[in-house]
């Protein structure tokens, strides 16, 4: 595995939060991976994260501020080795963009950590602060997996 894409659905708040946790996690175990985010929707294109997504990461120590919004494209599904939907409305709407060929992989990307107990990250857009802390909560939990996962080969 050398390139993953995280996936959300307006890709400004979990997809961002998870392409800036999993580096700095991927960073500080020394571990190198080309990661990207993207949405499947295209209403935030350009646009930066969150700010409340910021405010929650910025505190958990990692500036996520200089991401902009993009859409998932047909290249993404030849780019990049793995993608990781944030819930089950983006990964099958992934496997429906899928090309034909298509290379990369697509999961959940809290298949990584099946002993947290919650398959999808929820959406924290219409909710208040709880929903954006237990985004980085799981993130940091699935990153934490694949760096296991990476130190012994699999
Ligand atoms: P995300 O959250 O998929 O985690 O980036 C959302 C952000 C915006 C919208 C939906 C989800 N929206 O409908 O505008």
């Amino acid at each position: 595995m050398k390139s993953v894409l995280f996936v959300c659905l307006g890709n400004i708040c979990r997809s961002p939060t998870a392409k800036a946790v999993f580096d700095y996690k991927l960073a500080r175990a020394g571990m190198v991976l080309e990661t990207d985010s993207a949405g499947t929707g295209d209403w935030h294109i350009g646009k930066p994260p969150d700010p409340r997504s910021q405010a929650f990461a910025l505190d958990w120590g990692v500036d996520m501020g200089g991401q902009r919004a993009r859409q998932v494209c047909r290249e993404d599904f030849h780019r990049f080795d793995r993608l990781f939907a944030m819930d089950r409305a983006n990964l099958e709407d992934l496997h429906r963009l899928a090309p034909p060929g298509a290379r990369a992989r697509i999961d959940l990307v809290m298949s990584l950590a099946p002993d947290y107990g919650l398959d999808e990250v929820p959406d924290p857009y219409y909710g208040g602060e709880a929903g954006f802390r237990r985004v980085i909560d799981m993130l940091e939990t699935a990153a934490d997996r694949l760096i296991a996962q990476l130190d012994t080969g699999v």
